[in-house]
């Protein structure tokens, strides 16, 4: 019987807990597919009291039997990945053996990376605060048809392909009157490529059709957030791949109609890191509390991550774009010191309320509408049944659920696989 695919994505401004929830789910699927994104992702995992951060390879590679799907929406950087797959090999896992990559992903070229540099420093105040690691340029080059794909790797012409391409770049770092040492990486990366041709190379989409055809389900992990989403996220302040639901079906090449479920994970409170509009970013101690409370430090680029109260506007327009059906609600228990809790219910538009999500979210006139709620004042982080949970959380859970219309089915009280209550 033909299986689905189901999906797991941020709802936020990415950094949502993703690792630790597809670490959980992915026991129950054999295999775990990365439809976009790169090594911008940086997806913590903890078990056994360790700690371990994915940022190409799918989190399901720590699953006993496992397939772990690199699909042709990611862009992949050779270095990153020959890294990662030796720190899992390292810890005794098969890493090379559970994986397949797409021969249509793209391939971050080192100088995609200086050229990512280049664009932002040449940007000054209206930079990004891209994670640097070549992700902009290396989908830029994909749209306008100069890209490299991994299936190019072994072609005969390869170098010169590499070449070209590596001209190309060069001219425009110039161009942005960038100083740099064009040659870097290079000899590291050419070693990469040697251990990609190791790895399992498919024409992913005959591979995802035929696994679902044949009744293995897949999860489809998302990196990033809803709100970095190309099209309908904070542009320009956005990465550059679709984080939305519809990447899934180009990232992966499956019809709509083979997805099932979409899980939207959110964090009981927002972060974001890098530039951009953020309405219930907070600059006072609530702001430096829920920071230090939650670590909120990046997993990739260990920068500080803004913090603010829970943005149920922006939810309520990623469940919408995403066709959520089962919300996780992640980091509940970085909230139990607070007095008062609050979630924005409406935008304030030169003095309009609305419940929508405006054209130009960075705009002047822009303010958040709160609703507050008791704290629980409880440490939620050993309880482990739903019947244990304080009644101000289960109420504040219950006002999520009515205002976005979507049931909340897991909630996560901490870091560790077995601090999650899944409800019925
Ligand atoms: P995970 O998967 C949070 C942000 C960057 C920057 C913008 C563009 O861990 O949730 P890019 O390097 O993609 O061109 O940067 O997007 N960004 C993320 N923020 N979590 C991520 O991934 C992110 N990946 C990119 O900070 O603002
Ligand atoms: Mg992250």
């Amino acid at each position: 019987m033909s299986e689905k695919l189901d999906v797991v994505l941020g709802l936020q401004w990415g950094d949502e807990g993703k690792g630790k929830i597809v670490d959980v789910l992915a026991s129950r699927y054999p295999a775990v597919a990365r439809f976009q994104g790169g090594p911008n992702a940086g997806h913590s995992l903890h078990f056994e009291g360790k700690s371990f951060v994915v940022r190409s390879i799918p989190s399901g590679i720590f699953r006993e039997g496992s397939t772990n799907i690199v699909g042709s929406g990611v862009v992949l950087d050779p270095v990153t990945f020959k890294e990662e797959c030796g720190n899992v090999m390292n810890m005794g896992i098969d890493a090379v053996g559970k994986l397949v990559v797409s021969k249509k992903a793209h391939l971050i070229l080192p100088t995609h990376r200086l050229l990512d540099a280049a664009m932002e420093a040449a940007a000054g105040k209206g930079k990004i605060g891209s994670t640097l690691k070549g992700i902009g340029p290396t989908y830029t080059d994909k749209i306008s048809r100069h890209g490299l794909r991994v299936g190019d790797i072994l072609a005969p012409d390869f170098k010169d392909r590499f070449e070209r391409l590596k001209a190309r770049h060069l001219q425009q770092i110039k161009d942005l009157d960038y100083d740099c040492d064009p040659g870097k990486g290079e000899a590291e990366w050419m070693e990469a490529i040697e251990f990609l041709k190791q790895v399992r190379l498919v024409d992913c989409e005959y591979f995802v059709n035929g696994l679902l055809s044949s009744g293995t389900p897949i999860l489809a992990e998302g990196a990033q957030g809803s709100m970095l989403d190309i099209d309908f996220g904070s542009y320009p302040f956005v990465t550059s791949s679709s984080t939305t639901v519809g990447g899934v079906c180009t990232g992966l090449g499956v019809a709509p109609s083979r997805i099932g479920k979409v899980f939207g994970i959110f964090k009981a409170y927002c972060t974001r890191v890098g530039s951009g509009p953020f309405p219930t970013e907070l600059f006072d101690s609530t702001g430096e509390e829920l920071r230090r409370v939650g670590h909120e430090y990046g997993a990739v680029t260990g920068r500080p991550r803004r913090c603010g109260w829970l943005d149920l506007v922006a939810l309520k327009y990623t469940v919408m774009l995403d066709g959520v059906t089962d919300l996780i609600m992640m980091k509940s228990d970085c909230l139990d010191g607070f007095d008062t809790i609050k979630a924005c219910t409406a935008y304030k538009v030169d003095g309009k309320v609305t419940c929508e999500v405006p054209f130009d979210l960075a705009g002047e006139g822009l303010e958040p509408v709160y609703t507050e709620f008791p704290g629980w004042k409880t440490d939620l982080s050993g309880i482990r049944r739903e019947s244990d949970l304080p009644k101000e959380f289960k109420d504040y859970i219950k006002f999520i659920e009515d205002f976005l219309g979507v049931p909340v089915t897991i909630i996560s009280l901490g870091p560790d696989r077995e601090a999650t209550i899944e409800r019925d």
